[in-house]
This record gives C-alpha cells, structure tokens and sequence, in this order.
C-alpha cells in the first residue's frame, strides 16, 4: 500500500527554463508532479501555466524559437522529456493533453480516438474497437455516442467534444494527462463530470 505522505514521483522539473525567442516565459522551475494525484496550478492570467504544462508533451517544439533549457525527469524510466534524443512523438504517447477549447479532429468519433492508436500501428479492427469503447467509457461519454460512432466529431456539443478529446488523449494508455483549463468553456454540470472523471482516473 501507497503511504500517503510518500507518494512517488512521476516527474520532475529541474531548473527550468523556457524563452519564446528573447522572452524568457519559465524562471528556474522546480517541481514535483505524483504518480496517481492531480496537481494543480493556479496563477495569474499570463504567469506561465500552459507554457509549463505545454512542455512536458514537447508542444512548443512545433514552432521554431523557442528554447528549453534545465530538465523535466520522467519516471520510473529517469528520462530526460526535453533531450534532444527524445522523440517528442513517443513523449506524446506517453503524456496526453487536453486543451482550453475542444479540438476534435474533422474525422468521426471513432476515428477520433483511433488516430493515437493507428499512429502506433495498431489496425486491427477487434483491438481498435476494444480499446476505443474503454477510452470512450473512461471518459464518460460511451452511452451517449455508442450508435452514433461514425458520426463526425463536429456534431457533438461542447461538453461531448471535450470528453471526446479526453477519450482521445486515454485512448493510448498515457501515464500522465495534461489538463489545460478544460471546463473554462462547459456549463457546471459538464464540468462536475469532468472534474469527478479526472478524480477516477
Ligand atoms: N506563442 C507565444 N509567443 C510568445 N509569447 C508567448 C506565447 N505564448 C505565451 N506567451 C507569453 O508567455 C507568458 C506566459 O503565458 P501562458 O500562456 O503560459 O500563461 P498562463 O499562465 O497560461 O495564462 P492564462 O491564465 O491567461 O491562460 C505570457 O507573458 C505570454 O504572453
Ligand atoms: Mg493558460
């Protein structure tokens, strides 16, 4: 059994930094991040949270100028997310994130949260529509999409999309899920299954 003022490290931010071009947006980060907790970050608007949290799946590494510097630990493994030897697409795998406003792909449902696993390789339809209801129940939404899977994403509400997007991000079994203001955009009640979802997982 876990003791609970012991919980074990996930990951780790060591002396990190973060410029976007000349503008330096993290000052020297160090931070634990427990395996199986939620850690939340609250700040004032523009203080550096998704510029943080943005890191740990490699995301500014899609646009040219930016620069990291120090470490963010990823366990048990001890790797080094930010190393150049690191391939952001494997980091991606491993940490999903979930962004502000819902960004299905302009696929249908299914393929939505196939696409993570078809990247991978995986094309057997049994294993796909195995793995694709457990990532849609995980993310409470499989009664209501269940006859409707071939649907495109774009028809969904809001709150459906945003689940979907978390069914996405589940769908390949990551380790760590980033969590950007997810519900800023959803009504209470979407919001209290959001919250109490992140609380199961
Ligand atoms: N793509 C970008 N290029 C240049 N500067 C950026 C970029 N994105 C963010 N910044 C700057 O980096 C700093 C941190 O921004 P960030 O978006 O991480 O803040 P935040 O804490 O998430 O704020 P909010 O609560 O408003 O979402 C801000 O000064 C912002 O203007
Ligand atoms: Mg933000």
């Amino acid at each position: 059994m876990q003791i609970h003022d012991n919980p074990t490290l996930k990951a780790e931010a060591r002396n990190l930094n973060f410029y976007y071009g000349e503008a330096k947006a993290l000052k020297g980060i160090n931070m634990p991040i427990y395996d199986k907790k939620v850690t939340a970050l609250i700040g004032p608007s523009g203080c550096g949270k998704s510029t943080y949290l943005r890191s740990f799946n490699r995301m500014h590494d899609l646009y040219p100028g930016n620069r990291y510097e120090g470490e963010i630990r990823f366990f048990p493994d001890n790797t080094n997310l930010l190393s150049p030897e690191v391939d952001p697409i494997e980091v991606r795998m491993r940490i999903g994130m979930v962004f502000q406003k819902p960004n299905p792909f302009p696929k249908s449902i299914y393929e939505n949260v196939a696409y993570g696993l078809r990247v991978r390789g995986e094309n057997n339809k049994r294993v796909l529509d195995d793995k694709i209801e457990h990532a849609l129940r995980g993310a409470a939404i499989w009664d209501e999409v269940k006859d409707r899977l071939q649907d495109l994403a774009s028809n969904l509400s809001g709150g459906q999309q945003q689940r979907l997007c978390i069914a996405r991000a589940l769908a390949t079994d990551p380790e760590l899920l980033l969590f950007d203001e997810p519900t800023s955009a959803l009504d209470p009640i979407a919001t209290g299954a959001i919250e109490e979802l992140v609380h199961e997982l």
